[in-house]
């Protein structure tokens, strides 16, 4: 699958203001500079359709971008950066977890992981999370051309295997991306369409 149209809908802070709309939707989340808004922009074969910086903690609302007029993908802040300021994180905190725990037309979050890091216990904090309140979610590696193309599926075992260890009997789908050298955006599109077949199915 590839995307045709996509626009910005709406921003907000209160999920209960969010599109009305039965449509099928996707989140990406993971820490603050991670490549969530570059993931979305690389995806949507636009530049600047989500703001991206490298500062983190750019993106500050739940923004609504609407895909081919069948599904939103839905871009939010990052967590767990130290420079956004304590009272700043615990209000992104509330209303990112309202999101989650309200938002019925969610069909899976994507977890975004920098793949140069080794598992970081907030990351693996929020999938147990994920996992405690039943919301699927995809894996997806970020900047992936920040690694040798030999080290990437290494890294990838790496991480995964510790996450067989710790919390999870089986592991969600992975996919390794790069917004910089558009790597896995295809598999990533492809997953989506997938659902949205079954999504549209049951409805
Ligand atoms: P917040 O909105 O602050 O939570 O960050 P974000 O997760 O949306 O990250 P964003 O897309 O703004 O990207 C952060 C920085 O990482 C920017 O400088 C991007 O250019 C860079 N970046 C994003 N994706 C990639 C990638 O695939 N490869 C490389 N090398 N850099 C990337
Ligand atoms: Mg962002």
């Amino acid at each position: 699958m590839t995307v045709g149209k996509a626009h910005f809908v709406i921003s907000n802070t209160d999920v209960s203001k969010c599109p009305n709309t039965p449509l099928p939707e996707y989140a990406f989340i993971g820490r603050s500079n991670v490549g969530k808004s570059s993931l979305i922009n690389y995806i949507c074969n636009q530049k600047n359709l989500a703001k991206t910086s490298s500062r983190p903690g750019k993106t500050q609302l739940i923004n609504h971008f609407l895909i081919d007029d069948k599904w939103h993908l839905v871009d939010l802040p990052g967590y767990g950066y130290a420079r956004v300021s304590k009272s700043k994180k615990k209000v992104f905190q509330k209303f990112i977890t309202q999101y989650f725990e309200k938002r019925k037309q969610l069909i899976t979050a994507f977890v975004l992981i920098d793949i140069r890091h080794e598992p970081q216990a907030i990351d693996l904090a929020f999938m147990r999370w994920l996992g405690e309140h039943y919301i699927p979610f995809a894996l997806v590696f970020t900047k992936s051309d920040k690694m040798k193309p030999s080290q990437i599926q290494k890294k990838v075992d790496a991480y995964t295997a510790q996450m067989l260890e710790t919390d999870w009997e089986a592991l969600p789908p992975v996919f390794a991306t790069s917004s910089t050298s558009k790597m896995g955006g295809e598999e990533l599109l492809n997953y989506i369409h997938t659902l949205n077949q079954e999504a549209n199915q049951k409805r």
